[in-house]
């Protein structure tokens, strides 16, 4: 049985105070809660966030990091850097840093890999475009991004990976998939998993769904038997409506 798992990208989003109300807004409204739940502030928020959330059930995590462990790399942070601050995941893939920054699979397999290897969980974003979709190519984007994302992990890395599903039509445009085009997909990324890792492993892999979730829809999406949680964004920037999400999760 997959635990679900519901995590909050605030993108570049908050200032330093919101960032620190709206943490413990979230924190303080999880009792009782049996998910596993993150947020993911902007990198100059979390050393505080952490700070403040730190021995309780609410995680932090980064949303991007560089693959490299240190360095001339202006501008950029390393895995090490988001494990020390007390981060436990680190959002690697986001849509926006595919189609606004031009990363590509081989480098978000660089950083998948990194992550793992200092000790961070990755969510490994996929998802296709509006005209991918419309041209029938949904199911082999997703794979594709799937199969080069995981190159290389191990299958005892493999558990602490999750995947996030999030069609790029459906990201900050308040047009969700439907429950039956995210199940459809959640089902082949579980089935690219079990040719590459075995059925067993696969079934055990957290698979979310990210685009447009809130607390209205949340509930429908997340009972499809392949949704393992969510990865929110416009609506994980206040309490209440992103705990209405985690309170939908199985
Ligand atoms: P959204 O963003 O919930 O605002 O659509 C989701 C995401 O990009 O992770």
């Amino acid at each position: 049985m997959r635990k679900s798992f519901v995590a909050g990208n605030w993108k570049m989003n908050t200032t330093a105070q919101e960032a620190l109300n709206l943490a413990r807004g979230v924190a303080a409204g999880l009792g009782g809660v049996a998910c596993d739940v993150a947020v993911c502030p902007p990198f100059v928020y979390l050393d505080a966030v952490a700070r403040t959330l730190k021995g309780g059930p609410l995680a932090v995590g980064g949303q991007n990091m560089y693959f490299e462990g240190k360095g001339a790399f202006t501008g950029e942070i390393s895995a090490a850097m988001l494990k020390d601050v007390g981060c436990r995941y680190v959002i690697l893939g986001h849509s926006e840093r595919r189609h606004i920054f031009g990363e590509q699979d081989a480098l978000i397999n660089a950083k998948v890999k990194a992550a793992l290897a200092a000790g961070l969980d990755p969510i490994l974003c996929v998802g296709e475009t509006l005209s991918e979709r419309d041209g029938n190519q949904t199911l082999g984007v997703v794979e594709r991004q799937t199969r080069e994302g995981l190159q290389g992990v191990a299958a005892d890395a493999l558990p602490r990976v999750t995947l996030a599903y999030e069609p790029v039509w459906a990201i900050g445009t308040g047009r969700n998939a439907t429950p039956a085009q995210a199940q459809e997909v959640h089902a082949e990324i579980r089935k690219v998993l079990a040719a590459l890792y075995g059925r067993n492993a696969a079934d055990a892999v957290r698979i979310q769904y990210g685009g447009s979730v809130k607390p209205e829809n949340a509930s429908e999406i997340l009972a499809q038997p392949d949704v393992d949680g969510a990865l929110v964004g416009g609506a994980a920037l206040k309490a209440d409506s992103f705990l209405a999400i985690v309170k939908a999760a199985k």
